[in-house]
């Protein structure tokens, strides 16, 4: 596939995986994304999952077409992208592996050498000349790893961004939710944690004239630019996306459920554009987790188990907590049969978290909404929407 007249896809498509880095749920498969540039000197931008060695060779010899490659640069070391450095080696031993020091130090954990005689450790702003194509590297620390680095191509204007503006689903897959879903699924259950360090990385790009972004998955960007960076700068800034409110509950033998339906239809009788239900024992963890941070208000609706939070509901906030989750208005509806306590704690885990505005009055519901209850949700959703 032809990105530039010089630059090309050498990456593959992953269906056989069942869950991508050993959590996220990905139905419509994966792709690990590789490129080459074809010029005086040739470089190679990172490899592919281990299982995928053969594909990728096959792949990249056939836009080799018979020459050699001078180096391989290294973006990023997690195994996805870098399983098949040896395999590389071995076919391409005179090639030289392009680097940040720290990227070399995990080579050596990954496959006991760090290739000491034949690399290129490079640092923020260095250059690399292929010839028409020159390369400048940008350091790109927890995004998502600390080794990583990206790589700016000032003749086509590509920057080739690792990890960043990636994507779930394979590139052989129509996506009919569009480009977002899956890959603010993708931002906020894996680089979510780091937003202050993709928000400095956006910062140092904007200093390049880009026509084309290259990611280590998900599809190439060259149209609309603006739309994707838009969305990764309010995503990396926590800011709200979407107008709305996510209820994210838990509900035992239906009780909880009910008020959480009543909250929903008054909050939509009340103006609310959207309001997102979430069952956070159905739900996939990582869509409840990116509805978090998409939606400027949400209620937490759970059950007290062993004098504590419902364990669904306690799992999912420590994934809030994980990933720095702030500046959002909360409210919570608890339900407990003899000693409701899921409020209490649900503030006490919250305590930390920077800007959040938890209304004070929680719904407190013993067994099955009153008619009190109701009276007090119908207030809550004014309130919410205030
Ligand atoms: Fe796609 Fe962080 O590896």
């Amino acid at each position: 596939m032809k990105i530039t007249n010089d630059i090309k896809y050498i990456g593959v498509n992953d269906h056989l995986i069942d869950l991508f880095e050993g959590q996220f749920d990905v139905p419509n498969g994966m792709s690990y994304n590789s490129y080459v540039i074809l010029d005086e000197k040739i470089a190679v931008f990172d490899t592919v999952d281990a299982r995928f060695g053969d594909a990728w060779m096959q792949n990249l010899k056939r836009e080799l077409n018979g020459k050699e490659p001078s180096y391989l640069i290294v973006q990023h070391m997690e195994p996805d992208h870098s399983s098949n450095i040896t395999t590389f080696k071995r076919e391409y031993p005179n090639a030289q592996i392009v680097a940040s020091d720290k990227a070399f130090l995990m080579m050596k954990q990954f496959f006991g050498s760090d290739y000491i005689d034949s690399r290129i450790v490079v640092k923020e702003n260095d250059t690399l000349s292929l010839g028409k194509h020159n390369l400048t590297f940008i350091t790109a620390p927890m995004v998502h790893w600390p080794e990583v680095i990206m790589t700016y191509d000032s003749y086509d204007k590509v920057l080739f961004s690792a990890d960043a503006f990636g994507k779930f689903g394979a590139l052989d897959v129509q996506d009919e939710d569009g480009w977002a879903c899956e890959a603010r699924r993708y931002y906020f259950g894996i680089v979510g944690k780091y937003g202050m360090q993709a928000s400095n990385l956006l910062k140092k790009a904007s200093a390049f004239e880009i026509n084309t972004i290259c990611p280590l998955h998900g599809p190439v960007l060259n149209e609309n630019l603006s739309y994707y960076i838009d969305l990764y700068k309010t995503w990396t800034s926590y800011e709200v996306e979407s107008e709305g409110v996510v209820i994210s509950y838990t509900s035992v033998y239906g009780n909880t459920k009910k008020a959480v339906e009543l909250l929903r239809d008054e909050l939509l009788e009340n103006g609310c554009p959207k309001v997102v239900l979430n069952d956070l024992a159905r739900v996939d963890k990582h869509e409840a987790i990116e509805d978090a941070f998409r939606y400027g208000t949400m209620v937490l609706a759970t059950t007290t188990y062993n004098n504590d939070i419902f364990p669904f509901m306690r799992e999912f906030l420590y994934e809030l907590l994980e990933r720095g989750y702030k500046n959002r208005k909360i409210a919570i509806i608890e339900n407990g049969s003899w000693a409701p306590s899921a409020g209490k704690k649900i503030r006490e885990a919250l305590a930390n978290l920077k800007g959040l505005d938890i209304l004070e009055a929680d719904v407190t519901i013993r067994s099955s909404m009153t008619e009190q209850n109701r009276e007090e949700i119908k207030t809550l959703a004014k309130a919410l929407l205030n």
